[in-house]
């Protein structure tokens, strides 16, 4: 019996949604515009550019195509500072056992992630031959809530949406999944993410009994 496993990445896999944070913080505050955690949550999942708008929304400012631009390069320069510094440590927590169980049972794993840096975090991190499958902001058109991303991973998975399960730590990404008919796995506040199938804290809470379990449901 056979799944498709889809894990975001940002603050799934690694806690990169705190350097997130921080760059959009600090772009924000440059323009003068307060910036919240809790706004910081209305980004999570959400493409660079409508961040950016988000954000410029947020702060009434409208600017000419080219500082737009500027402003997202100085975010990202930013970002990437900190992901330069990642190394396997940053892995969050029984990510790798998850991981290592699936492949044991043969089970195919893709990554499904808004960020067109995911390549050069999992190579940082050390886990990028652990996905069969890696489609990233650099391989869709439509961010997230639309479900495009993980629909192209389970294509690639050669998999039905229906026999997908998807981890996500964003409103935006659980939304993508339930879209493409996939089961929806929260990772993190059960507040904040009530619409996933299932919400776990952590992957500490996630058992090989649960993964096993999941393998024998047919369908939603
Ligand atoms: C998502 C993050 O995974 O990727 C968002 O949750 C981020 O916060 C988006 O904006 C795009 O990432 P990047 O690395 O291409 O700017
Ligand atoms: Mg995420």
């Amino acid at each position: 019996n056979k799944k498709g496993f889809i894990f975001d990445l940002d603050g799934v896999i690694v806690d990169t949604a705190k350097y997130h944070f921080l760059a959009w913080r600090k772009l924000a505050n440059s323009v003068g515009v307060d910036f919240t955690e809790e706004q910081n949550e209305q980004l999570k999942g959400v493409s660079r550019v409508e961040s950016l708008e988000k954000i410029l929304a947020w702060g009434n400012i409208e600017l000419s195509e080219d500082t737009f631009m500027e402003l997202m390069a100085r975010k990202n320069d930013d970002y990437i500072n900190h992901v330069y510094q990642m190394d396997e440590s940053e892995i969050l927590p029984d990510v790798v056992k998850v991981l290592a169980h699936l492949q044991s049972i043969n089970q195919p794993i893709a990554l499904g992630s808004a960020s067109q840096n995911a390549r050069t975090i999992l190579k940082k991190v050390n886990l990028y031959d652990s996905f069969d499958v890696i489609v990233d902001g650099t391989n869709v058109t439509k961010a997230k809530p639309d479900p495009e991303v993980f629909l192209r991973a389970a294509e690639s998975m050669e998999m039905e949406p229906e026999q997908c399960i998807v981890f996500e730590d964003s409103v935006s990404g659980v939304k993508a999944a339930n879209t493409a008919n996939m089961i929806s796995i929260g990772v993190g506040s059960k507040a904040v993410l009530h619409e996933a199938d299932y919400v776990f804290k952590d992957f500490t809470e996630i058992s090989v009994d649960f993964l096993n379990n999941l393998l024998k449901n047919e369908v939603k």
